[in-house]
């Protein structure tokens, strides 16, 4: 077998350790080095996973540290410089989510990965549950018709500790919105993923109970493409958190996935049909921001040394990373304008 992909991981705080343990399960993987700004967390980082090399400057790791793959686990608002810098070094990418919080930087992305001729997966790991992955392929073979309605309810809780845990959190430089762009993004990607894309948004924003300058509330009416309805809850102020919950009604039936999975499979004339029993992959970030199973994280980087290997799509490019992030910002001009707001993506 050829040799390994060679991984890097720039920032060593909470999400590095899901990449840094699927990059050592992966096939086809191996980490070389890691890069944090807080030279202790990347020295103990490198020390945990056996590591030769830390680095405090992702450019000099990039440059130096002969990877094929650079891991982008920093703030948000900043995976655009390194991803774009990565890239212009001919690195492919897995970057996490948001993969940034603006269109224009998000546009950079997608310019260097196109010009570079490198290969990306976003991080929405919820898309490789299996659960999910069965309503997708039901609602494209029309088993509950045409979409009427499809809403998703994100309401988890993070206490006033989490947002001070670091200086970023909640602060829109950096983490470029709260309950939706941070917390609340992976339902709003698996909302579009399974209803399709938005035209346009009316919503409404607000930090009701934590001292931080982006929402930890929020509340928008969807009209899709395909002329479905929906809505959009998200916060991070209720206690104790609730498990995600998506609702999406056809012409023909309806399906709800929950927290045990799949809890409403029905499909008009054939009542008697169960709902497969898929399980998700263990995430439970209602409370808690890091107790997701490692399984998805896995996948994404599976899928990308494959990708690489097979010069195919990856399954989430930065094309598709970017959905939610333009409904998110759309809402927050919606919010702050008062006006419905048409999304015009490309
Ligand atoms: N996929 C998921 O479910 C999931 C879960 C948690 C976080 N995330 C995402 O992961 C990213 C990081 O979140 P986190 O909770 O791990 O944050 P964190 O604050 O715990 O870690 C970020 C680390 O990046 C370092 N850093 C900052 N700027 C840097 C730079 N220029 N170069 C090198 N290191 C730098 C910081 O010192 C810190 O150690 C965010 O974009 C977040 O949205 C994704």
């Amino acid at each position: 077998m050829a040799e390994k992909f060679k991984f890097g991981i720039v920032g060593c705080g909470l999400i590095a350790p899901h990449h840094a343990e699927s990059i050592l399960a992966g096939s086809n993987s191996k980490l070389v080095a890691v890069c944090d700004i807080i030279e202790e967390k990347a020295r103990e980082f490198a020390e945990k996973y056996n590591l030769e090399k830390y680095y405090t400057d992702y450019r000099q790791m990039i440059d130096e540290a002969g990877m094929d793959i650079v891991c982008v686990c920093t703030p948000s608002g900043n995976h655009g410089e390194i991803a774009v810098y990565a890239a212009n070094a001919g690195k492919h990418l897995l970057v996490e989510k948001p993969i940034e919080t603006t269109r224009e930087k998000m546009d950079e992305i997608i310019r260097a990965v196109k010009k570079n001729n490198v290969k990306m997966n976003s991080v929405f790991q919820i898309r490789t549950e299996p659960a999910f992955i069965a309503v997708k392929k039901a609602i494209e073979e029309g088993r509950f018709g045409d979409i009427i309605l499809a809403d998703a309810y994100l309401k988890s809780y993070r206490s006033q500790e989490y947002y001070d845990s670091a200086d970023w959190r909640g602060k829109w430089e950096l983490d470029g919105g709260g309950a939706l762009m941070n917390q609340g993004i992976h339902g709003v990607d698996i909302l579009l993923w399974l209803a399709g894309d938005v035209e346009s948004v009316f919503a409404r924003v607000g930090t009701k109970a934590r001292n931080i300058e982006v929402e930890d509330t929020a509340v928008a009416m969807l009209k899709f493409k395909n002329g479905a309805f929906g809505i959009i809850e998200g916060t991070t102020s209720v206690y104790p958190g609730q498990p995600k919950k998506f609702e999406i009604h056809g012409k023909k039936g309806s399906v709800v996935i929950g927290e045990k999975g799949i809890e409403v499979w029905q499909i008009e004339g054939n009542d008697e049909e169960k709902a497969p029993q898929l399980h998700k992959n263990g995430d439970d970030t209602a409370n808690d921001p890091g107790k997701f199973a490692l399984t998805s994280h896995l996948i994404l980087v599976e899928d990308l040394t494959e990708a690489i290997e097979n010069d195919r799509r990856p399954l989430i490019p930065p094309e598709e990373g970017r959905k939610a992030v333009d409904l998110i910002l759309a809402i927050y001009e919606s919010a702050r304008t008062g006006k419905e707001i048409k999304l015009d993506w490309r």
